[in-house]
């Protein structure tokens, strides 16, 4: 094959399994294949430049930037369309089709339907199948040019394929970034200081106005089509819905939701179908676009100034609404974060009352320069709680007050501090900076305790049965319990006397409160409420640490070698037990009787003398370098002991290498924080030079890698329990029977899973199997 033919059988091949991939959703070959192609096209172009073409798919990269936009004429205008606000309108909208029509309203009247996708209008221009410009809506006459920007879209063609296309055809359709484009952008925007996009909506516009097509590369953008504009030297189908299926076979994406009902009862209930899915969908839309399906009787039904008539959109509630923001309060949360919350004038938006909005934090009010009396933009996108996006400054008053932080907590009047938050990568690097504002109260503040208590207590944490956030109200506001230790001193009496209480109800939660001493290593580390601990992160301190004397004392070095955890949470999990008042309320409880039903199950993670090289920070010294340097050396005391001459012997290590090691070695303090650290990976049998062989965390575990399901019930121990036992020896434990479980454990009245679990030849276990295998493991599973 020439090399001609070599590139165009891979260009071929990449367009279809993008047309696969981005129109059709139905992917015939695995990412990595399409990669492989994508390299090879890459490097034939790049061997052979004189053979590259505009619309080769390695084009969609984004090029230099443009001096301007040019304008451009619209040869067939972009029109809009009217709108329909509720049933009435739409009943009143088919009235007048079927009147203009000469048919009765009953007559079955076909309509195609879309979604109202919330994006850019924009006009694609192809000639002989090849994309020559790409257009904003513009005023409906005048756009812009974007061929640049929209070069970049995976959904918008290059080439048309197939055959049979007009020699000119326009195609016109919605450029829009998907609800998850959005967030990952915004999240994005926020860790780097820079400014959120309001919407996806202007996310798309503001994508499509760059400049620089590079730019609107890396933007999350699809594009839809929803008609034609120019069509010469060809025919199209006859209906709308046609159409759009035979645009669909050159090459463009078409949106799934498109239907063809009848009649106005058929529309309607359209509407409510995608109603009822609209917060589900990945894009956002703000409606629905009916539109008569026939193009002889849309030719008959012509326009009236700048809208067919026979089309209309039929909103849905807007997700934006303007109020008035009346007053910030401060709330403050579990951890003592103190945090502005916004009330508002109640307002109807995104199809509920909404008179308090979060703000974050006061980074978010500066941001928004949001004050008390403003006018703002209230959004309430799916179930999402509501936001202030943004302040109408035009009509702000004169009395306007600008929001402060109180000097005193609002709830127990203790100082509110001050906190720098740095976000560091895992790498060091240091990502944000913030400020955020903590009472000092701590278990003194009752919005702190009761927060605290309602989390230690919560199902994935102690577990206990019955305490829920009334009773929890009730406790801290009389002041029964100051602290969680205080829980297991509670009295069955003093329980009685709680609103809501009775006698069988008390005994029972002081049983609750009595089982719940007992606990597996990780709930106790997930109740304590450590900040960015969850219940992933205290597993893996219980399992790899595997006591709580190692997890109070582990130096952030040590932590940030255990699998996900950074070294920004390694800081909090230190910071933690370092601080007198946690480790107090630790031992209370401790002294009231926890203990831990697992404290011995430790797995054998290691680090070797390599990372522990890594981790010194010595300038010129990166995962190579420190790999020389342990193969070398071989022991840290060598290591320590290495002089100038020494150094230079070790294998290919650069000039400044040996002066950071040098500079290393000089200086005490680090010597001494080494080997302090190297101390402790031995205390934790994490050290590279000990006995057992290097094994992975996980692997070391004796379930380490199977899949196990619970099903039916168990009658000698709870499922959570149950749970519990099985993640403590490595398992992992899942809700659903495939072909990758490997076991399942069924209790009495098990019905789908242990079926399936039968089919597949998957291995059972009854409960009293299940115990018996525990025991193998050292676990006394009976209650
Ligand atoms: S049809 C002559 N279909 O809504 C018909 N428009 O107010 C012209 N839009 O500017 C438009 N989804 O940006 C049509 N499925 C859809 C649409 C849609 C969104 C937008 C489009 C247009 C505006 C009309």
């Amino acid at each position: 094959m020439s090399i001609d033919q070599e590139i165009a059988r891979l260009r071929e091949a990449l367009n279809l399994h993008n047309y696969r991939y981005y129109v059709l959703d139905d992917p015939t070959v695995p990412d990595a294949e399409y990669d492989r192609l994508f390299r090879q096209l890459k490097q034939l172009e790049k061997d052979h430049p004189e053979l590259i073409t505009p619309d080769s798919p390695t084009q969609r990269v984004g090029a230099a930037p443009l001096a301007g936009f040019t304008q451009v004429n619209h040869e067939m205008p972009m029109l809009s369309l009217g709108n329909a606000f509720n049933e009435e309108d739409m009943m009143a909208f088919h009235q007048r089709v079927s009147k203009e029509l000469g048919l009765a309203e009953s007559a079955d009247l076909e309509y195609a339907c879309e979604p109202k996708l919330d994006g850019i209008a924009v006009s694609l221009l192809y000639e002989e199948g090849v994309l020559v410009r790409g257009a904003t809506r513009g005023d409906g006459s005048t756009g812009e040019d974007i061929t640049h920007n929209v070069r970049t879209i995976a959904t918008v063609p290059l080439r048309l394929q197939g055959e049979g296309f007009p020699h000119r055809l326009e195609v016109r359709g919605e450029i829009y970034m998907p609800k998850s484009g959005f967030e990952a952008f915004n999240e994005r925007a926020r860790a780097s200081g820079e400014k959120p996009f309001v919407n996806p909506r202007n996310a798309a516009a503001g994508s499509l106005r760059q400049l620089d097509s590079r730019l609107t590369a890396q933007r999350s953008l699809e594009m839809c089509s929803y008609s034609v504009g120019i069509v010469e030297g060809g025919q199209l189908p006859a209906r709308h819905a046609d159409i759009l299926k035979q645009l669909q076979q050159w090459g463009f994406k078409l949106n799934h939701l498109l239907e063809v009902v009848t009649g106005v009862e058929g529309c309607l209930d359209y509407y409510r179908r995608i109603g009822e899915l609209r917060n589900q969908l990945p894009f956002e839309i703000d409606g629905v676009v009916f539109k008569v399906n026939d193009l002889v009787q849309q030719q008959k039904l012509g326009f009236i100034s700048r809208a067919p008539r026979w089309a209309i959109a039929h909103k849905f509630p807007a997700q934006e609404e303007m109020t008035l923001l009346r007053d910030v309060e401060f709330q403050v949360g579990r951890t003592g974060a103190v945090t502005p919350v916004a009330r508002l004038e109640p307002v109807f938006v995104g199809g509920v009352t909404v008179s308090n909005a979060t703000l974050h934090n006061m980074d978010e009010i500066a941001r928004l320069d949001v004050r008390v009396g403003d006018s703002v933009i209230v959004r309430r996108a799916g179930d999402v709680i509501p936001q202030i996006v943004k302040v109408v400054t035009e009509r702000r008053p004169a009395d306007a007050k600008l929001v402060e932080v109180p000097a005193h907590c609002p709830v127990c009047g203790s100082d509110v501090e001050r906190v720098q938050i740095v976000k560091r990568s895992k790498s060091g690097a240091q990502l944000t900076q913030g400020a955020a504002y903590r009472c000092v109260g701590r278990l003194s503040c009752q919005a702190q305790l009761q927060q605290a208590i309602i989390h230690f207590a919560s199902r994935k944490a102690m577990e206990i049965d019955g305490l829920g956030e009334k009773i929890v109200e009730q406790l801290v506001s009389l002041q029964l319990v100051r602290s969680p230790a205080d829980l297991y001193r509670l009295k069955a009496e003093q329980l009685k006397g709680l609103e809501g209480f009775a006698e069988l109800s008390a005994s029972n939660l002081c049983r609750a409160i009595e089982a719940s001493k007992q606990v597996a290593l990780a709930r106790f580390i997930y109740a304590l409420g450590i900040p960015d601990v969850g219940e992933e992160t205290a597993r893996v301190l219980a399992q790899s640490l595997g006591s709580l004397d190692h997890i109070k004392v582990a130096l952030p070095e040590i932590l940030s070698w255990l699998p996900d955890i950074g070294l920004e949470v390694a800081g909090e999990i230190h910071n933690f037990f370092n601080d007198d008042h946690n480790i107090r309320v630790i031992d209370e409880l401790q002294a009231e009787g926890i203990s831990f039903t697992d404290q011995s199950a430790m797995a054998g993670l290691k680090v070797t003398f390599a990372e522990l090289i890594e981790r010194m920070e010595i300038s010129g010294v990166a995962k190579v370098g420190a790999q020389r340097l342990a193969a070398h050396y071989k022991s840290l005391d060598a290591l320590l002991a290495a002089s100038f001459k020494s150094l230079d012997t070790v294998e290919k290590l650069s000039a400044r290498a040996i002066n950071g090691v040098m500079d290393c070695l000089e200086d005490a303090e680090r010597v001494a924080r080494i080997r302090a650290i190297e101390a402790q990976l031995r205390d934790f049998n994490m050290h590279w030079e000990s006995e057992q062989p290097a094994e992975t965390l996980i692997k070391a575990l004796p379930l380490a890698d199977k899949v196990y399901v619970l099903t039916g019930t168990l009658e000698q121990m709870a499922r959570s329990k149950a749970k519990d036992y099985l993640l403590q020896l490595g398992a992992k434990v899942t809700g659903s029977v495939s072909k990758k479980t490997d076991c399942v454990v069924a209790g009495p009245g098990a019905g789908s899973k242990l079926t399936k679990a039968q089919e597949l030849n998957i291995p059972v276990l009854d409960e009293a199997g299940f115990i018996e295998m525990l025991s193998e493991y050292g676990i006394d599973g009976v209650e």
